[in-house]
């Protein structure tokens, strides 16, 4: 059992997901063939699953923040679901001007259900706090609405892949009809890549473009704050603009 503990350490596993162990080396009992079915003749097709129109559809019949997480919930298609202890939605004041974009829930986020928790999310809030906007304050001016591209935890945090931000971006377009922010914040490479189709985020941070019908801020991501301390500066930079925007 240590043995086996320890391989799975070595492969990379960081947590157990389930209350309870699965012993995954009893074979199930093999189900029986069913008398006279005939026999196949070759590889069955597999029906393609339009994941972005299923999406789309059941987005588009959300009717609030609670219908839009319901159908969030109830998706199939995405396959970090399973590895996922729960669907991280958002966090904030649905009355914000700003509506904050990040990538996807890692281990914290995964764990309390909300995003943003962890250090990143601990710098993300000193950081807005500094131009005087909260996610806990409801006073609409001084607001702030959090929420990720993905609603799961990627895998030992892996980038997340295109398909995946491809078949979640309809729930993301609505949560923002939903909100209706004045101004959103694409934090990091894979909230732009989601949001406005570009990758390069030195190059991106700072220069207001639109996304989603909406006027769009791409930053540095938190996370990447931490690890390189000489472009908080350039990030101090963005808060002041952003600011000055809420106020003109
Ligand atoms: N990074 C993100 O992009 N989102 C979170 O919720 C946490 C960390």
């Amino acid at each position: 059992m240590k043995t086996a503990l320890e391989w799975q350490i070595a492969c990379g596993a960081d947590e157990a997901i389930l209350d309870a162990p699965i012993d995954r080396r009893q074979i199930p009992e093999t189900p029986k063939a069913a008398p006279n079915k005939p026999k196949s003749t070759g590889p069955v097709p597999m029906a393609e699953v339009d994941t972005v129109g299923i999406a789309r559809a059941a987005a588009e019949a959300a009717t609030d923040l609670n219908t839009l997480k319901a159908a969030m919930e109830a998706y199939p298609h995405c396959d970090l679901k399973r590895g996922a202890r729960q669907l991280v939605f958002a966090d904030g004041q649905p009355n914000a001007r700003v509506m904050i974009i990040g990538e996807a829930p890692g281990r914290d986020e995964d764990m309390a259900g909300k995003p943003f928790v962890g250090r990143a999310g601990r710098l993300l809030d000193l950081m807005f706090s500094h131009i005087g906007l909260s996610r806990e304050n409801p006073d609409r001016d001084q607001a702030l609405y959090i929420t990720n591209v993905l609603p799961w935890r990627p895998p030992q945090n892996r980038d997340p892949k295109p398909d995946e931000m491809a078949m979640m971006l309809p729930f993301l377009k609505r949560h923002v009809e939903l909100i209706n922010p004045d101004l959103i914040v694409a934090m990091g490479n894979h909230a732009c890549q989601a949001l406005l189709g570009k990758r390069g985020i030195t190059r991106l941070r700072g220069n207001w473009s639109e996304a989603l019908g909406k006027p769009t801020l791409p930053m540095f991501h938190p996370a990447y704050l931490l690890r390189t301390s000489e472009a908080k500066r350039d990030a101090w930079a963005d808060l002041l603009d952003l600011k000055a925007r809420l106020r003109g």
